[in-house]
């Protein structure tokens, strides 16, 4: 599994990691697929409190009850607790429900009516008490990006993780450059379009099927290879089986040719700028 600098943190981190939204849903399957991706160098696990109201925190503080220390735990506070004291509060709700004493990375999920300021400096608090050890933004535009650099200056927001797979493209308009020029890392979520994966039939499937098959890989796989052909870029695909999660796993030494990275981003195209940033 190849690791890649991750924003300001001073570690590396696997290019692909796993999600867990909506694992209540088959709970023991999830589990066992979420220990099969360690297993595969998956790490980094990305949680929320909000995910089956805490429910996806309990099922991931199972998965990695005896093998804590290997994982790049990431959790997130929803922007209506994301007041100074709420977040403060969160943040030990999931760090209970994890059954863990600290988090490696902590995401404001998205951006709500609480000032960031005050958001930010709940973040700094739990830096400092090592509840976290570092924090990012989710669903973040480049506007807000660039007020939440003007709070807190340059080099403490880890991440924004983002809209991103082959029908969104999105971000590569302006968060992606924004987020390379500031040395903060782009999380790719829903990767394979949260379960809108383009139809082998179709025009895009079939040039995916043709990439693939030249590097003896699935087209699943080489979507996640173009996703993460920008440096300083992840992906987190959810998957809740074991064939899923070798699948997945098995991109993360995958890296295409500029003629078909090329290929797929015609066969997929840009769109124009959005006045907001799609989120799911
Ligand atoms: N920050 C945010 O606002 C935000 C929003 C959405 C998501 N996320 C995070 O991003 C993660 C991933 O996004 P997502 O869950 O929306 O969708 P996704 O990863 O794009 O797609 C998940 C779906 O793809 C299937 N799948 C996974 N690997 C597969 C494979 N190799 N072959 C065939 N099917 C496969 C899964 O099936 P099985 O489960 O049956 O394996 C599941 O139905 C989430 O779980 C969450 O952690 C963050």
């Amino acid at each position: 599994m190849r690791a890649r600098s991750f924003g300001l943190l001073d570690r590396a981190i696997p290019v692909i990691g796993q999600g867990t939204w909506l694992i209540e849903k088959t709970p023991d399957a999830a589990v066992a697929a979420l220990r099969q991706g360690l297993d595969l160098g998956l790490t980094h696990v990305d949680t929320a409190e909000m995910y089956g109201s805490g429910e996806a925190e309990r099922l991931v503080a199972r998965a990695i009850a005896d093998r804590r220390d290997e994982v790049f735990l990431v959790s997130k506070v929803m922007p209506q607790n994301a007041s100074y004291r709420s977040a403060l509060a969160a943040c030990e709700a999931s760090l209970r429900r994890l059954k863990t004493d600290r988090l490696d990375l902590y995401l404001l999920h998205w951006r709500g009516s609480v000032l960031l300021e005050e958001t930010f400096r709940a973040f700094a608090r739990l830096v400092a008490d090592g509840k976290i050890r570092a924090w990012g933004v989710s669903n973040f535009d480049a506007d807000d990006l660039e007020e939440a650099v003007s709070l807190v200056g340059e080099g403490q927001i880890a991440c924004n993780q983002v809209l991103y797979h082959l029908g969104e493209r999105a971000i590569e308009h302006r968060v992606l450059p924004w987020c390379a020029a500031h040395g903060v890392a782009v999380v790719a979520y829903s990767p394979f379009g949260s379960g809108r994966f383009p139809a082998g039939r179709s025009a895009g499937g079939r040039v995916l099927a043709d990439v693939a098959a030249r590097y003896q890989a699935t087209p699943r796989q080489a979507a996640l290879a173009w996703l993460l052909r920008h440096d300083g870029s992840f992906a987190i695909p959810k998957a809740s089986s074991l064939a899923h999660v070798e699948e997945n796993a098995g991109a993360g030494e995958l890296v295409l040719s500029e003629s078909d990275l090329a290929m797929i981003d015609l066969a997929f195209p840009l769109g124009k700028p959005p006045k907001t940033l799609p989120i799911i």
